[in-house]
């Protein structure tokens, strides 16, 4: 067995995953298809091990509970191991270069998971790193999340190409993913933002205006959406603006009356940590529509097949 890192002239052809628009429709397809495989496996308690002798580096400079779980489990399931690094406890946090970090983490692992602030600095590790990186979430993007948010609609109600999502709340990292993914894969975003919290078509990476529209009243983006989603007022990173977000969201959070405008076979989702009575009523997150387990435990499943994918091609 060859490491990733070990391969001569390693680097040109790495594949990388930082944005959602970084993979393929077919690739998609082809990666929803072994999630469900690997997931069925794991149920089945039936060892599925391709990455045994690989490790991964998990490097986060912010706060997590689903991302690191999901990961760590995944890849031990998968026979390989983890490296888990914090800005606190590593040279990061003393202001080694970016580059000087990938160069020398990217010789001793196979992979690489980065949770940052900005994307240009997963862009600057990933230009310098000899091996894959994924994006565990940046302040512009959360591409893991919204593979797994996909997979998990896939499971509950078949194809998402041609349906409505209805995103409620802040343009932010996740709003940019949702959007890139229905772009890439056929589905339109309804949006509904607080003014001065809108979308920025340019940080979100699209081609065009045409994937989706934008709401002044949530209410409007709700109708008729085969999914309702939303997130907290206030991301990681921008904690200094909680006052003025809580004023200006007040009236972005998800009730009742939103989902009862919806198609009535609408799900709804939160990438999670949630907060109720904030961002959605806990009647919502807690009722008979919402899916926010699956989704959360679907990250492991998805993001299994994403690793498989990224170190060893199509099975
Ligand atoms: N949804 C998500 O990424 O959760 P964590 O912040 O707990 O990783
Ligand atoms: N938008 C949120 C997602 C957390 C998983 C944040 O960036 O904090």
């Amino acid at each position: 067995m060859t490491h990733a890192a070990e391969a001569p002239g390693a680097g040109a052809r790495v594949r990388h995953y930082l944005q959602f628009s970084d993979l393929n429709a077919d690739e998609y397809a082809y990666l929803f298809e072994r999630a469900a495989l690997i997931k069925k496996k794991f149920k089945a308690y039936e060892k599925h091990q391709p990455l045994s002798d690989h490790t991964m580096a998990m490097i986060f400079e912010k706060a997590s509970t689903r991302t690191r779980v999901s990961f760590e489990a995944g890849m031990y399931q998968l026979g390989g191991s983890v490296v888990h690094l914090t800005t606190a406890d590593s040279q990061l946090g003393r202001a080694e270069p970016i580059e000087d970090s990938a160069k020398v983490i990217s010789r001793m692992v196979d992979l690489v998971m980065i949770r940052t602030y900005e994307q240009t600095k997963i862009e600057a590790f990933a230009a310098h790193s000899r091996v894959p990186v994924i994006n565990g979430l940046t302040n512009e993007f959360h591409p893991c999340q919204i593979l797994a948010d996909i997979f998990t609609f896939i499971e509950h109600r078949g194809s998402i190409q041609g349906k409505t999502v209805a995103w409620v709340g802040d343009g932010n990292n996740m709003a940019n993913t949702w959007l890139q993914a229905a772009e890439l894969l056929g589905f339109t975003v309804h949006v509904s933002t607080p003014s001065g919290y809108e979308i920025d078509q340019s940080v979100a990476g699209l081609r065009s205006s045409e994937s989706y529209k934008v709401f002044k009243d949530p209410m409007d983006a709700c109708r008729d959406a085969d999914l309702v989603t939303t997130d907290v007022w206030t991301s990681m990173g921008f904690e200094a603006e909680n006052e003025a977000r809580r004023k200006a969201f007040a009236d972005w959070c998800v009730d009742a009356d939103m989902m009862a405008v919806a198609k009535p076979q609408a799900l709804f989702m939160h990438c999670l940590p949630a907060h109720r009575g904030e961002e959605v009523m806990a009647e919502v997150i807690d009722g008979p529509q919402s899916v926010v387990w699956d989704e959360a435990e679907n990250r492991m499943h998805a993001q299994k097949a994403l690793m498989e994918f990224l170190l060893l091609g199509r099975a």
